[in-house]
C-alpha cells in the first residue's frame, strides 16, 4: 500500500526536523512493507518570502490529495505582527486548519520515564507520572470569530473580537474526547469559564448531555483557571481534557512545560475525513535553524502518531515510540533535553538512531 503524505516543512527548524521524520517513515516502510511518498507543499513565512502570501493558492487542494499532512513549523520574527495578515504564517496555519476541517487537535502531553529529571515539579509529583490528552477545539472560538477595530468618540481605538460556539462544535469536540477516554484511563476533564462565559455555558450544558450518554467515562467540569493550576500541582490526575479553542492553546503549552521536553511532544489534527494533520507542538526556533541543533523527537512522535490514526497501522506506530524511547533509555540526548555532564547529538544523528532502533 502506499501512503502520500504532504510535507509542508515551513520555517526555520521545521525543514530540519521533517527530513527525520521522512527518514523514519522510510525506515518503517522498509521493515513493515509499505511504501510512503510525499509532496512538498509550501506554505508559511518561506512562502511569503517566494511568492508573496504565506497561504498561496491551491495549498489546501495541494494537502486534500494527500492522505496526510506533516508539518514542521511556521513563524518567526521576519514576519511579525506589523506585517500584513495574508503575509504572517500564522494566517495559513488558521487558514489550512479551516479549509481542511480539522477541528479536533489531539496534544498528549507524557512525562518520558528516561526525562524524569527534565520535569520542573516536585519529584514526588514527577514520580506519579504525567500522562494526560490534551483535546483542543481548533476551528471554532475566538480565533475565528468576528474581529473589529473602530473609533469610538471619546476612548480612541475600540477593538473587539467575537466567541462564538455553536452545539454542533461542541458536540463533535466533546465526542472525541469521550471516545478517546474510553481507550484510555476512562476520564473526561471539561474546561470552561461557566462562572463568566455565556460560550462556557453552553458548553458545560452539552458535555453534560455527553456524559451522561457516555456513563462509562467518568466526567467532571474544571474552570479553566483552577485547571491552569491543577497541571503544576498535580497533572497526574488529568486523563483526557477537552476545551475550546484559546483556553487550550494556553493550556496546552503549560502542560507541554511541565513534561520539561517540549521538544518531544508531537500533535495530532483532525476533522471527519482525511487527511489530518501532524506537527510537533513547539515552534520554529529560527536562533537554531539549519545548525543540526533542533530536536527531532516531537516530529518523529508526529509521525507516529500518523501512522496510527490516518493509516491504522498501529504496529508501526509502536515500533516508533518504541525506537524513541530506547535511544532515550540509552542516554542519547539532543541540546534542549541534555543533562548537565552529557555530550548531546545533533539532529541528524537523532534521527539516525532513531531509524538504528527501529
Ligand atoms: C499553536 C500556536 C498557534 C495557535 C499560533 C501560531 C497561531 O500557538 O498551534 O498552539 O495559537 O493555535
Ligand atoms: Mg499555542
Amino acid at each position: 500500500m502506499n501512503y502520500k503524505i504532504a510535507l509542508i516543512g515551513g520555517d526555520g527548524i521545521g525543514p530540519d526536523i521533517v527530513k527525520q521524520a521522512v527518514k523514519v517513515l522510510n525506515a518503517v516502510g522498509e521493515k513493515f512493507g509499505h511504501s510512503f511518498s510525499y509532496v512538498d507543499v509550501l506554505m508559511g513565512g518561506c512562502a511569503t518570502d517566494a511568492v508573496g502570501v504565506s497561504y498561496p493558492e491551491g495549498t489546501a487542494e495541494a494537502c486534500k490529495a494527500c492522505d496526510a499532512v506533516l508539518l514542521g513549523a511556521v513563524g518567526g520574527p521576519k514576519w511579525g505582527s506589523d506585517k500584513p495578515a495574508q503575509q504572517r504564517p500564522e494566517t495559513a496555519l488558521l487558514a489550512i486548519r479551516k479549509d481542511l476541517g480539522l477541528y479536533a487537535n489531539l496534544r498528549p502531553a507524557v512525562l518520558r520515564p528516561a526525562l524524569k529529571d527534565a520535569c520542573p515539579l516536585k519529584r514526588e509529583t514527577a514520580e506519579r507520572g504525567i500522562d494526560l490528552m490534551m483535546v483542543r477545539e481548533l476551528t471554532g472560538g475566538v480565533y475565528f470569530g468576528k474581529r473589529d477595530k473602530y473609533q469610538t468618540p471619546d476612548k480612541g481605538l475600540e477593538a473587539t473580537d467575537l466567541m462564538a460556539y455553536s452545539e454542533m462544535e461542541i458536540e463533535r469536540i466533546g465526542r472525541r474526547a469521550f471516545e478517546l477516554a474510553r481507550l484510555r484511563r476512562g476520564k473526561v476533564s471539561s474546561v470552561d469559564k461557566a462562572n463568566v462565559l455565556e460560550t462556557s455555558r453552553l458548553w458545560r450544558s452539552v458535555m453534560h448531555r455527553l456524559a451522561e450518554e457516555y456513563s462509562d467515562v467518568a466526567y467532571e467540569d474544571v474552570l479553566v483557571d483552577n485547571c491552569a493550576m491543577q497541571i503544576v500541582k498535580d497533572p497526574g490526575q488529568f486523563d483526557v481534557i477537552v476545551t475550546e479553542n484559546m483556553f487550550g492553546d494556553i493550556l496546552s503549552d503549560e502542560a507541554s512545560m511541565v513534561t520539561g521536553s517540549i521538544g518531544l511532544l508531537p500533535s495530532a489534527s483532525m476533522g471527519d475525513s482525511a487527511p489530518a494533520l501532524y506537527e510537533p507542538i513547539h515552534g520554529s526556533a529560527p536562533d537554531i535553524a539549519g545548525q543540526d541543533k533542533a530536536n527531532p523527537i516531537a516530529t518523529i512522535l508526529s509521525a507516529a502518531m500518523m501512522l496510527r490514526y490516518s493509516f491504522h497501522l498501529s504496529a508501526e506506530a509502536d515500533a516508533v515510540e518504541r525506537a524513541v524511547d530506547q535511544v532515550l533509555d540509552a542516554g542519547w540526548r539532543t541540546p534542549d533535553i541534555a543533562e548537565p555532564g552529557v555530550t548531546p547529538v545533533g539532529t541528524e544523528k537523532m534521527g539516525d538512531l532513531i531509524c538504528a532502533a527501529l
